[in-house]
């Protein structure tokens, strides 16, 4: 179902935010895995993307200062690379504070921003129609690991922007298929800039995953926040304990909560237990090589048009061609 409040005369809001039932079913049969697991777009509700961006100031975490130096040194470059008729949409938008780089150099045809916290994208896309009065901000509160039809006033050629590394979050499996999504989602003569971390030491990657200030701690613990506000839970917060280390053999970074009390939890009348010694895994952040990332992109049907690293060469950043 689609709501339109229009806020600002630029500013256009579509809610498909997954309904409770939904997300209650999901949760239940995470926690009933042999390996008890939460998907990790429950991480951010308004309060854990607050936590996420305190992430991204920590020292340790190098992704999001690389990522966004690397945007600034190549946006007027890649502003002559994508068609002035592109709409720009981004999956996971957060904050928009990255599209903000680009739109400094680049007047899309409008701009789509795509996320699951509806108060994040609300606040976001409500102070960037004050700053870009002349941007068509179409916002869309949705799943996006899940099918969406696209807003009628949005259509293809789009430059799809999906970065930070979110397809980290992505199985090797479903990663496939999600790329052949974004692939669908630019359309003919569309286009995808994709930011993506790459493979290094493990010591860097346990550092940037277990910040001294505790930040990415209090993100991991904060889900169980959310899940209580918003299915009445009953998790004991205090039960748990952030865990992250780099699992080299799988090249993934993962995030898990473990419990040292035992836990037990009502869900949509039903009740799941938890024990002592057990961990709910949150998240995984797989690591990617140059020729994997541009074997995947020409698999989902795009053809690499530009590959930028900054010199370290710890993250990358990609524009594509669907071609
Ligand atoms: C936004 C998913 C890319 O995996 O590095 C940061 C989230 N998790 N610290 C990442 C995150 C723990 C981040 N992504």
């Amino acid at each position: 179902m689609t709501s339109r409040e229009p806020i600002l005369a630029n500013l256009s809001f579509h809610d498909y935010q997954p309904p409770e039932a939904d997300i209650a079913r999901e949760v239940l049969a995470g926690l009933r895995r042999e390996q008890p697991g939460l998907h990790p777009k429950f991480l951010y509700d308004a309060h854990g993307s607050r936590l996420f961006e305190g992430i991204t100031r920590q020292p340790e975490y190098y992704p999001t200062a690389t990522e966004e130096a690397l945007l600034r040194a190549k946006a007027p470059e890649l502003a002559e690379r994508v068609p002035g008729d592109a709409l720009l949409a981004e999956p996971g938008a957060g904050n928009c504070e990255k599209a903000r780089l680009l739109l400094e150099h680049w007047q899309p045809r409008g701009y789509m921003p795509i996320e699951i916290s509806r108060d994040e994208l609300l606040w976001a896309s409500r102070e960037l129609a004050r700053d870009f009065p002349h941007l068509a901000i179409h916002a869309v509160c949705a799943d996006y690991t899940r099918p969406i039809y696209w807003p009628d006033e949005t259509p293809p050629p789009r430059m799809v922007f999906f970065p930070g590394s979110t397809l980290g979050n992505f199985e090797p499996a479903e990663r496939g298929p999600f790329l052949q999504r974004l692939r669908e989602l630019a359309g003919d003569g569309g286009q995808l800039l994709l930011g993506a971390d790459l493979h290094k030491d493990s010591a860097v990657l346990n550092a940037a995953y277990n910040d001294a200030a505790g930040y990415t701690a209090a993100f991991n613990l904060n889900m169980l926040d959310h899940l209580n506000q918003v299915l009445n839970a009953g998790f004991e917060r205090d039960a748990f304990e952030h865990q992250a280390f780099y699992n080299e053999h799988a090249r993934r970074v993962e995030m898990h909560l473990r419990c040292h009390r035992d836990q037990q939890l009502q869900i949509n009348g039903e009740t799941i237990k938890l024990s002592a010694g057990n961990s709910i895994h949150t998240e995984n952040s797989y690591k990617f090589t140059r020729p994997e990332l541009e074997s995947l992109l020409e698999q989902a049907g795009f053809t690499v048009d530009t590959w930028w690293e900054d010199p370290n060469k710890a993250f990358s950043l990609c524009l594509a061609n669907a071609a």
